[in-house]
């Protein structure tokens, strides 16, 4: 019977067990006896599994010794004790088929040796046949089924948030235009000016940056939900922790305050973590191997640690009395950068910390006025080794309180008229958060930059594949 790799080398299977299975070749090695060992892969799990081919196979001279990596392979063959370590099973052939050869395999971009994972995302559509990247891929999967149960298990309904829409939810600006402009004939009102009413929104339509403000409704209606899916950002930010096409986890809950939210934001973290640790023990040991050798420890580390809990004011006390000269001279008001976040849990904390109620001139206008009168009830949650994995906040659920900080910021209430009125209609405290989905990659597996967290990677002057 066909099986998968991962199934066939389970052990469940008894010894003697005739099985199929189909692959890509990783590597051949002939003996002088006769045989041929044939490693194939099927990303069903972390291992490949050996095959055995005789030489007393019809096709072995035509197919069988033509075999290089990349080949597709139908396997059939009987499985047996492995002589070799590592591994329970081989396969002792029978037959083999081969689906597709490799065209020319000097030039196959995959060969079994180390690759740089800048030269492997110039090949994003062969990269996930490497062992790094199918173990990002099955980890990446891991962690988005671990996501979507501790929200089941704890009775948060999933609220799928629209892509395209003419509100900027963190009136930052940095929104992607999404246009059926036909470019050669623009409309143009009176003036000479683009008519987007004319358009097929009849309206400027733009990419998300973040479903926050459409899943706010549905909390104020079903009390615990979320959004898990892609948001964009046009920030011409060249790092290895921005992209321009990410995914974003954001629960939002009713009746609740900024110490609830970061209650529910470590419960998830953990609760991740532990999840990934048990299913990808094989995946997360080979980073370890051969990424960042503190992968198990830290995630260790961050799941039994209590997270710090500080006061922006605090921190800024911190970062100044630190003795410690960074690129950004730190003062109350300004916001915190990547250097400043990692002495902070690096050195001074050594565990994640949620740093809360950051001045209001640096945070968004939904974000709640504390009763000081110049911080909001926002909070980031930095990891040691990453800096910032999320961003939440309590909302500013009076209506008039919002209207002046919208009012203050230059943004036109007009725009937002059905987030106002959710002030209006039977208003409650509450609270959420983003979390960036390829940052918890990046921190799971150990990447040092995020472009190898997500599939197919959209960065400045990059939308290719
Ligand atoms: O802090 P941010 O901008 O918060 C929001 O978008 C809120 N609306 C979230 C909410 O309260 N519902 O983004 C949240 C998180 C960040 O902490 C970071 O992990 C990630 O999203 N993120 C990015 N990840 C990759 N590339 C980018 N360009 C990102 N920008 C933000
Ligand atoms: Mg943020």
């Amino acid at each position: 019977s066909a099986v998968s790799i991962k199934e066939a080398l389970s052990g469940r299977r008894p010894e003697g067990s005739e099985v199929t299975v189909k692959g890509w070749v990783r590597t051949r090695r002939d003996s002088k006896a006769g045989l041929s060992f044939v490693n194939l892969s099927d990303g069903s799990c972390f291992d490949a599994i050996q095959i055995v081919v005789p030489n007393t196979l019809a096709n072995y001279d035509s197919d069988v010794l033509r075999l290089t990596a990349g080949c597709a392979v139908i396997a059939t063959g009987t499985l047996v004790p492995s002589q070799g370590k590592g591994q329970n099973f081989e396969m002792q052939a029978s037959a083999i088929e081969v689906t597709g050869f490799v065209d020319d395999p000097e030039t196959y971009p995959i060969q079994p040796k180390p690759h740089s994972m800048e030269f492997l995302r110039e090949v994003a559509h062969l990269r996930p046949r490497t062992n790094v990247f199918g173990a990002i891929t099955r980890v990446r999967h891991s962690l988005a089924q671990a996501v979507h149960r501790f929200f089941h298990e704890n009775g948060f309904y999933w609220v799928n948030t629209p892509i395209i829409t003419t509100s900027d939810a963190e009136g930052a600006g940095q929104m992607f235009r999404v246009s059926t402009l036909d470019m050669a004939n623009l409309p143009r009102t009176e003036k000479g000016a683009v008519d987007f009413d004319k358009d097929f929104f009849a309206k400027d339509a733009f990419l998300t940056v973040s479903g926050q403000l459409n899943v706010e409704a549905y909390c104020l209606a079903l009390s615990k939900v979320y959004t898990f899916g892609p948001t964009f950002r046009a920030e011409n930010s060249n790092t290895s922790r921005h992209l321009a096409e990410f995914w974003m986890i954001e629960p939002e809950i009713a009746f609740a305050d900024l110490a609830a939210d970061a209650d529910l934001a470590e419960a998830l973290l953990k609760y991740v973590f532990k999840a990934v640790l048990e299913e990808r023990a094989d995946d997360m040991a080979f980073f370890v191997d051969r990424v960042e050798k503190t992968a198990i420890s830290r995630l260790e580390h961050f799941i039994n640690s209590p997270f710090e809990r500080i006061d922006y004011t605090d921190a800024v006390k911190i970062l100044q009395n630190s003795g410690k000269s960074f690129d950004f001279p730190v003062e109350w008001g300004v916001d915190l950068q990547t250097e400043h976040e990692r002495f902070l849990v690096e050195q001074h904390v050594g565990r994640p910390a949620v740093v809360m109620n950051y001045p209001e001139q640096i945070k968004a206008f939904y974000m709640r006025m504390n009763d000081d009168g110049r911080t909001v009830a926002a909070m980031d949650i930095l990891a040691p080794g990453i800096g910032e994995i999320v961003g939440g906040s309590q909302r500013e659920e009076r209506l008039e309180l919002l209207d002046a900080r919208m009012a203050k910021m230059g943004i036109d209430a007009a725009h937002y008229q059905w987030y106002r009125d959710l002030r209006r209609y039977g208003t409650v405290p509450h609270a959420g958060f983003g979390l960036g989905f390829e940052r918890l990659v990046v921190y799971t597996c150990g990447l040092a930059n995020i472009r190898d967290a997500i599939p197919y990677p959209r960065v400045p002057g990059h939308a290719e594949f």
